[in-house]
């Protein structure tokens, strides 16, 4: 099973940004902490992939479809309560997707509450922290 991981905005400033509500660790320490229970869970093909802009998270979905990629996990960042282009992308390609968050959206500012994705992806996940992730990869296990 092809899995691709990918952060929006800001999620490369993790540790440093706002530690009371994203913690403490950095993105380096989620890139690893993805790739390492990906391995445990004997998800073998797993690319994560970070990026600050809109348009090239548009392209990174495009790519997935010809790519063959079979699940996307997307934390969106801000771009999950706005982007209407990235949820056109997600219903463009067909792929399942499972959007998460470290944080709760629904326990913060109102704007937080809405995502726009919510209607294009398969299952969600949030308010755990890096366990976010964990329990998306989770979901695929004994579906590959
Ligand atoms: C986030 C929540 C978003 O509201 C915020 O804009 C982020 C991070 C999370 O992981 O909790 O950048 O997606």
């Amino acid at each position: 099973m092809k899995i691709l991981v990918i952060n929006g905005p800001n999620l490369n400033m993790l540790g440093i940004r706002e530690p009371e509500i994203y913690g403490n660790k950095t993105y380096k320490d989620l890139e690893k902490y993805i790739y390492d229970v990906s391995k445990k869970c004997n998800l073998l093909n797993v690319e994560v992939f970070q990026s600050n802009h809109e348009g090239v998270i548009v392209d990174k979905i495009q790519e997935a479809y010809f790519d063959r990629v079979d699940v996307i996990i997307i934390n969106p960042g801000a771009l999950t309560h706005y982007s209407y282009s990235v949820r056109d992308a997600i219903a463009s390609v067909n792929i399942k997707t499972i959007e998460v968050h470290l944080s709760d959206i629904t326990k913060r500012d109102d704007f937080r509450k809405k995502s726009v994705l919510e209607e294009v992806v398969s299952l969600r996940f949030y308010g755990k922290g890096f366990l976010s992730y964990e329990e998306a990869l989770h979901s695929l296990i004994n579906k590959n």
